[in-house]
């Protein structure tokens, strides 16, 4: 006779056997998102404007133990909030550019790296492009999650805001203006296709093989110029000597900065 002691124990028997099965699952899932290749150039793209290194008092999401350490949050304000279960507001805070181009998708990569254990895994491009038409490729899994953010997916930009990187004459004039950008971040006025622009876009902590990859694909999309940018070309340029722009004017930092 099932009396509710054993009762209770067959439910107990059910939820560690769930448990167990959810476990499996997780770790079956090879394909699970790791930070290194999917959910890092995420947070470059769509967090680092307020998270990263220079921030007195932000956590930097460009770091992965930092990452690590928070990723229950992470979930709670990118997942949970967005869908009203989590009291504290979600992130992208604001209504910023990261705002608007962060999708569902984006979100539910966030969560799923978080429940599948936040692994540090291998970047995309662990095996560094032999020829242009792997950089190309590579480049462009880096430009739809990161540079697509401000400069949007099309390369068109967003007028008064983000310059357009199609068919920008100053990417097309000097490839070493174009690294540069990408080493330094860049900040005060800058006319692109005629129009004037006074912005800051940030330097990322990106490698010299990751910025080849996203201006190859740049240059060889959106109707620009086809040129190649190599690993080499951009070390060469993080070697030199470095001094802002002196006619650059600091954009006053928005409220979060
Ligand atoms: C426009 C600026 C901005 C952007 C972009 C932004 N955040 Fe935040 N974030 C903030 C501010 C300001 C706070 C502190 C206020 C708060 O806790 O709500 C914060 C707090 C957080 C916290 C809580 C930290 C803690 O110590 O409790 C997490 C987690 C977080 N953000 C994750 C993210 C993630 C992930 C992204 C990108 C998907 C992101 N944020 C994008 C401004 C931003
Ligand atoms: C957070 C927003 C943001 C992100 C993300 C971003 N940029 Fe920019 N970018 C800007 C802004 C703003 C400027 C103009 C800065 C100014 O006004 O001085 C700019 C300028 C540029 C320029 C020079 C102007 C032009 O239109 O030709 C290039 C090239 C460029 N970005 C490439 C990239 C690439 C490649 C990525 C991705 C690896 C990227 N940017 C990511 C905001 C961003």
């Amino acid at each position: 006779m099932l009396n509710q002691k054993s009762f209770h124990r067959g439910l107990l028997l059910l939820a560690l056997a769930g448990v167990a099965a959810a476990g499996t699952n997780l770790s079956a899932q090879t394909n699970a998102p790791t930070y290194l290749r999917d959910v890092k150039p995420l947070f470059l793209g769509k967090c680092s404007r307020c998270h990263n290194n220079d921030s007195a008092f932000l956590p930097n999401w460009s770091d992965y133990t930092s990452a690590y350490q928070n990723r229950l949050e992470i979930k709670r304000r990118v997942w949970d909030a967005w869908k009203g279960n989590y009291y504290k507001q979600s992130m992208p805070a604001g209504n910023c550019p990261e705002c608007q181009t962060i999708t569902e998708a984006d979100r539910a990569l966030i969560r799923d790296w978080v429940v599948a254990g936040a692994r540090l895994g291998q970047p995309a491009n662990a095996t560094p492009a032999s020829n242009k038409a792997e950089r190309i490729q590579v480049g462009k899994g880096l430009f739809t999650t990161m540079c697509a953010t401000c400069h949007q997916l099309a390369g068109q930009g967003v007028t008064g805001k983000y310059p357009p990187l199609a068919n920008s004459d100053f990417l097309n004039a000097d490839k070493q203006q174009a690294i540069r950008v990408l080493l330094h971040g860049k900040q005060g006025d800058i006319t692109v296709n005629g129009a004037k622009y006074n912005n800051n876009m940030p330097s990322f902590p990106l490698s010299d093989e990751d910025i080849a990859n996203a201006l190859t694909y740049t240059y060889n999309s959106f109707g620009n110029s086809g040129k190649e940018v190599t690993p080499a070309e951009v070390k060469a340029l993080r070697a030199e000597k470095y001094t802002p722009d002196a006619t650059a004017t600091k954009t006053a930092p928005s409220q979060f900065e």
